[in-house]
């Protein structure tokens, strides 16, 4: 049992996505053809990359007003831009985001005055951006922006793209959908495209009269397109002040199973015609989770209606585009007669994840993409806490352990690690960062803070960020403002240490009984997978460590927070015949080596099963990424057969053994041979 739950979690959800690539390898094999192009065209020395700059603040959004009209046989678009903007120095230029789109005119209409048509578009396409130059001076103040424009419903998965599907019938049609995150909404209108740049939207779409249209807010408008009377103009609420990465749009053929949340959100499943069967499961979460969310934070749902809408063709596994979220089929249908429970667990953690977006990440947004760590981590972190509240009979912690914490270690602990916060200059480097370390890694600190700082001040915390920071944009250090004011603990000095290096610590522990006490020493250094740390200057972490006896296997005797290289801690009334053990429910990320002495006395709890599950496994990984560089591998190897025959079969025990002692005969390191 202990084996098959400690598959990655990326294979697994590899291997329940399927293809295509996850968008993060998609990416990086763009950007290295991109290079080896310009090494075939003997280019003498590489050209000076330009550095990136971010949007010129002189003219910036307050509402887009857009009509988009895609055509799902030739697959173009067009495109109506009105925004409300506001020129806060005078400039005759306005530069946007604009990627793969022909403008064919543009004017700006300063309130209450004439329309200055541009009279120049100057695209960079390089930085897919767009300078709109103008005649006259704009003056500060507000304006319209028109602008009207062309593109192609392409077939790359970004932007607008076409999804292919076949219909019951068995012909081929295709359906036009966005995928917008995290810079890809410059390829469907001229816009503002960075997190901070925030507006309302007032969308409409034209499309086929038998065609599903749905965006960001509910219709509130239907009516004939007065040009063809096949089409319809599909006019959409307007949305809350958000950013451009969470607009979207799909025009399709789709069934729906609705219901109505307990707290009164109207919530639809999408699925392909025919198969609304296969959204009831999806459904059911969704009305489980919103309610769950809505208290926890104590902020309500903001928006009227959420639809859930399984997309054919889709790169990433889900994307939170608020009110619209878009799923890969497989992340999002389960088939009532034919699917398994880990497909369930699957898709109850994506909708999670999703859902947790619609807080963290689109009412309160980063301000920058150096910050997508946390909203990642932060909703691979609770979506298991809700997960966890709506199927507590799924017992999903201990997958958590045995999936995203087992894999961010033995990854963090490779030399080529990096730190879960990077600073991102370009946006294409967002795609570089996407990866387990932010995802697993950052997920598992949050776990291990949130342990920390106690699920009530924990939830206050989150609160006070959320109400502060609503439809604005904010930072990491914002966060850790908030929950070290509702908790009183020191928290930025804790997660910095966790957030700006990479790796994490070995915490090596022996004890001695002293009369009724039992004296632990603690010291931490790098856990390396290559071997013992052994650089100056060996970096350190503040970790939050609890400790349990045998007195209660469940309970923590004693938490405390490891603030030195080395420690000393007492604990009170310890009978000489009890076991101790470090880190309760595998939550801190820091792996544990024991004396051989308290090694040996913990295997009565492991024998009668006294220690928890989740503890038993993280020991069980601490001990095996220990084995290989033991100097004494027999005594090594009868200490896991002892440990592990208690709850393994001979022959598992030896294939677990083979593996354990192959790890410690090939080098791990090319560098130091290690
Ligand atoms: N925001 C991401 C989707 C995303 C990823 C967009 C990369 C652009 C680039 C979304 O919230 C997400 O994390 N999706 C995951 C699934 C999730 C359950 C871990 C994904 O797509 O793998
Ligand atoms: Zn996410």
């Amino acid at each position: 049992m202990w084996l098959a739950a400690a598959v990655p979690s990326l294979a697994r959800r590899l291997l329940l996505l399927g293809p295509p690539p996850p968008p993060l390898l998609l990416l990086l094999s763009r950007s290295s053809r991109r290079r080896r192009r310009l090494h075939s065209l003997g280019l003498a020395a590489m050209p000076e990359k330009r550095p990136f700059e971010r949007l010129p603040a002189e003219v910036s959004p307050i509402n887009y007003s857009l009509c988009l009209k895609p055509d799902l046989l030739d697959f173009t678009f067009e495109g109506k831009l009105e925004a409300a903007a506001q020129v806060r120095q005078a400039t005759n230029q306005i530069v946007m985001n604009c990627a793969d789109i022909d403008i064919i005119t543009a004017s700006y209409a300063p309130e209450g005055d004439e329309e200055i048509h541009a009279t120049g578009f100057n695209y960079q396409n390089e930085d897919e951006k767009v300078t709109l130059s103008f005649p006259s001076t704009l003056q500060t103040g507000t304006g319209t922006l028109k602008i009207d424009f062309v593109g192609e419903l392409n077939d790359k998965m970004k932007g607008f793209y076409r999804s292919r599907y076949t219909t019951p019938a068995g012909e081929v049609r295709y359906a036009a959908v966005t995928q917008f995150e995290a810079t890809d909404a410059r390829r469907a209108f001229p816009c503002w495209d960075e997190p901070a740049i925030k507006a309302t939207f007032d969308i409409s779409l034209v499309v086929p009269k038998d065609r599903v249209a749905l965006s960001n807010m509910n219709v509130i408008d239907r009516k004939p397109y007065p040009d063809d009377e096949n089409l319809v103009e599909v006019k959409f609420a307007r949305t809350p002040v958000m950013s451009t990465y969470l607009v979207a749009f799909v025009v399709g053929e789709y069934d729906f199973v609705e219901t109505r949340s307990k707290d009164g959100v109207c919530v639809r499943v999408y699925t392909p015609v025919g198969k609304a069967e296969q959204g009831k499961f999806a459904l059911e979460v969704a009305a489980k989770t919103l309610p769950f969310y809505k208290d926890y934070f104590n902020v309500p749902y903001p928006l009227p209606k959420i639809d859930l809408i399984a997309i054919a063709d889709f790169a990433a596994g889900a994307m939170e585009n608020w009110g619209l979220v878009t799923y890969r089929e497989t992340a999002l249908l389960i088939d009532p007669k034919n699917s398994c429970s880990s497909s369930r667990q699957w898709v109850a953690l994506v909708v999670g994840h999703e859902l947790a977006h619609q807080w963290f990440g689109n009412l309160v947004t980063m301000e920058w993409w150096t910050h997508l760590w946390l909203n990642e981590g932060f909703a691979s972190w609770i979506e298991y806490l809700c997960v966890d509240h709506c199927f507590p009979e799924y017992d999903i912690w201990t997958q958590f352990v045995s999936a995203d914490y087992t894999r961010a270690q033995e990854l963090d602990a490779l030399d080529n690690s990096h730190p879960i916060e990077v600073s991102v200059g370009h946006p294409s480097e967002v795609d570089e960062i996407f990866d387990a370390i932010s995802y697993s890694k950052g997920a598992s600190v949050i776990r291990m803070l949130h342990d920390y700082i106690g699920d009530k001040d924990f939830k206050k915390g989150m609160n006070m960020y959320l109400t502060k920071f609503q439809q604005k944009n904010a930072a990491t250090e914002d966060l850790w403002e908030s929950l070290e004011s509702a908790s009183g603990k020191p928290i930025a000095a804790v997660m910095n240490t966790w957030t700006k290096q990479m790796g994490f610590p070995l915490i090596y522990v022996e004890a001695e009984q002293v009369e009724d006490d039992r004296v632990l020493k603690l010291s931490q250094k790098k856990f390396c997978a290559s071997g013992p740390y052994g650089g100056e200057d060996c970096p350190q972490w503040m970790v939050p460590i609890t400790i349990s006896t045998s007195e209660d296997p469940n309970q923590a005797k004693l938490k405390i927070l490891m603030d030195k290289p080395e420690m000393s801690v007492v604990l009170k009334n310890v009978k000489p015949d009890q076991w101790v053990k470090l880190n309760l429910g595998t939550v801190g990320f820091y792996r544990t080596q024991y004396s051989s002495a308290m090694l040996e006395s913990l295997l009565p709890g492991i024998r009668d099963l006294s220690l928890p599950p989740v503890d038993r496994l993280g020991l069980q990984n601490d001990l095996f990424s220990l084995l290989h560089k033991q100097a004494d591998m027999q005594e090594e190897k009868n200490r896991i057969e002892r440990v592990l025959g208690a709850t393994l079969s001979p022959e598992l025990i030896q294939k677990v053994l083979t593996f354990a002692l192959s790890m410690s005969a090939a080098p791990l390191c090319r560098q130091c041979a290690h």
